[in-house]
């Protein structure tokens, strides 16, 4: 059926083409450590891969775990991320590590329904730490796996209006694959960022590209639509 060619498509085109080398990646042998992973995440949120690296080395040799993060001073973690811009994510960071102290026993919470509750950390960005730090088959829906899903199946509207968000939202979670669910997660933010990119896709690269609706109906240029004025 069309979810499972979909993810399996995604995930053997990341197997083939995708990164695997990146410091907060767990190869085989290392247990994903979700602390790692939800500090990649909130770096990665607005700041390119190649930026992010020595900045989460940096942090990582100043706050090891999350404990070292929770009782840090604040201005100690702002100092690290200073160049990265965006502060309010390094203030919730240091808020959510502290919540994780004080509501968790300091064990980060497994399921991406509590991590979205921890300040910083919208619904998206909790199922990716849940996906690949615990493997919950968990939806992801950021800017570029809404721009992946409107061309590819030729989804019309706004995606920041409320009735085309809850129909993205409905259509990633159907094509969850029952397995590798971290794989197919870093595969659709990949495939976002380096080939369905939002001018110029690289569709001659892409694994969807023969059954991709926008680019059999030529509306590449037009998905996803653009916000109505
Ligand atoms: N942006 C947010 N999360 C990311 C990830 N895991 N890989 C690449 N870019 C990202």
């Amino acid at each position: 059926d069309t979810g499972t060619t979909f993810a399996a498509r995604l995930i053997d085109w990341h197997r083939r083409h995708g990164r695997h080398d990146l410091p907060w990646q767990h190869t085989s042998g290392r247990t994903p450590d979700p602390y790692r992973i939800w500090l990649s995440e909130i770096m990665l949120q607005q700041t390119q891969v190649d930026t992010v690296i020595p900045y989460y080395a940096r942090f990582l040799a100043r706050f090891p775990d999350l404990a070292a993060l929770a009782a840090a001073p604040v201005d100690d973690v702002l100092a690290l991320w200073s160049g990265l811009g965006y502060y309010a994510r390094a203030r919730n960071l240091h808020k959510a590590a502290q919540e994780v102290v004080e509501l968790h026993g300091g064990s980060f919470p497994s399921r991406a329904a509590a991590i979205a509750r921890l300040p910083g950390i919208g619904r998206s960005t909790a199922a990716a730490i849940a996906a690949f730090a615990f493997g919950e088959r968990a939806a992801i829906l950021d800017g570029n796996v809404k721009r992946v899903l409107c061309r590819a199946f030729g989804i019309d509207g706004f995606p920041g209006e409320r009735a085309v968000a809850a129909r993205l939202w409905a259509l990633a979670e159907s094509l969850l694959p029952q397995t590798d669910v971290g794989t197919y997660i870093q595969a659709q933010m990949d495939l976002g960022a380096t080939v369905c990119r939002r001018s110029r896709p690289a569709c001659a690269r892409c694994p969807l590209t023969d059954s991709c609706v926008a680019r059999r109906e030529e509306r590449i240029a037009e998905l996803p639509a653009a916000r109505p004025r």
